[in-house]
């Protein structure tokens, strides 16, 4: 079978962040409605760019069953709301501390450290109001997601415990182990999260929600393995975030504890067992795993 070439993939990427975006501005209260801080602020850390990579993978695993367009949109598009609390929330001074994210000034540099920290807040909560809304999916796929990204995004091996963790390791030696579960926790969980969700709300059955399962853990894993490998290697222009910090910082990383070359390989290695998890479907997956190759070539 032909791999998809990276342009085709681009495209695929570039049609998603067109729908994602236009359901965003569809979901989002607008920018003048009492009280318009804090909606300014939504709309500000949302609109500032992303690639809009969890909704594009929910998306792709919900038509890969035939899931219906406008309910993957919909969580799709509250995916991508949690994500963006998560940027904004890891950039506070009290966090990572960045004043660069998607190209702009960060929400707490632009609003203040109060609105910005309520801006997450309301992110949050607004996913979960847009996915427990009226209409489809049915009721009962709508409680499977909802406690499919409230798992992902918790501390029982969810973004925020892998975000505790990576607070608590900072300036200190880690081992692989502990580093593999912050990289799988903070940013593989909700990767995964994604692909599950989609295959939920097209009803997938137990093996393909096991093979989209097994395919969103090794490219969430192999995601933050690039990002690490970026932050030593990228340019800031490109990434619209500012370089070197993890080494600045002591942070636990892979190239920090395995070296670039073998990071790469490792990045590699992953994300060629995420396309095999989904061989089962031939053709048909062929998308998903452009989308994965595309992800350890990526500059931004
Ligand atoms: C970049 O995504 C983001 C990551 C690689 C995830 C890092 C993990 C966190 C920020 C978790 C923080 C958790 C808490 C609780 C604060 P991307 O390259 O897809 O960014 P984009 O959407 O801007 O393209
Ligand atoms: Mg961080």
């Amino acid at each position: 079978m032909n791999p998809l070439s990276p342009e085709t993939v681009r495209q695929h990427l570039e049609q998603a962040r067109t729908s994602v975006d236009a359901e965003l501005d569809r979901l989002l209260p607008p920018a003048e409605e009492y009280p318009p801080s804090i909606h300014k602020a939504m709309r500000y850390s949302i609109f500032a760019g992303g690639k809009r990579l969890r909704p594009t993978l929910c998306l792709q695993a919900g038509r890969l069953f035939g899931g219906e367009e406008k309910s993957l949109l919909r969580v799709g598009s509250a995916l991508e709301l949690i994500h963006t609390y998560s940027l904004i929330h890891d950039d506070l001074p009290a966090l990572d501390d960045d004043d660069l994210r998607r190209g702009k000034p960060t929400s707490h540099c632009v609003f203040g450290e109060a609105t910005a920290i309520l801006t997450g807040d309301a992110l949050l909560t607004l996913a979960f109001e847009i996915i427990s809304d009226a209409g489809a999916p049915s009721a009962e796929c709508k409680l499977r997601v909802i406690h499919e990204l409230a798992h992902a995004i918790g501390t029982q091996g969810g973004m925020v415990g892998g975000q505790v963790i990576d607070l608590e390791t900072t300036d200190r030696t880690s081992d692989a182990a502990t580093l593999d579960y912050i990289h799988s926790a903070k940013t593989g969980a909700p990767i995964r999260a994604a692909v599950r969700s989609g295959a939920i709300c097209a009803q997938a059955g137990e093996g393909d929600l096991a093979r989209v399962t097994t395919y969103g853990e090794k490219v969430g894993l192999a995601f933050q393995i690039v990002d690490d490998l970026l932050d030593v290697l990228g340019s800031q222009a490109e990434l619209g975030k500012t370089v070197g910090k993890d080494g600045q910082q002591h942070k636990a990383t892979y190239p920090a504890l395995h070296g670039i070359e073998p990071s790469k390989q490792i990045a590699s290695r992953l994300v060629e067992e995420a396309c095999e998890a989904l061989e089962p479907y031939g053709e048909r997956a062929q998308i998903l795993q452009g989308i994965a190759h595309y992800l350890i070539v990526r500059n931004s």
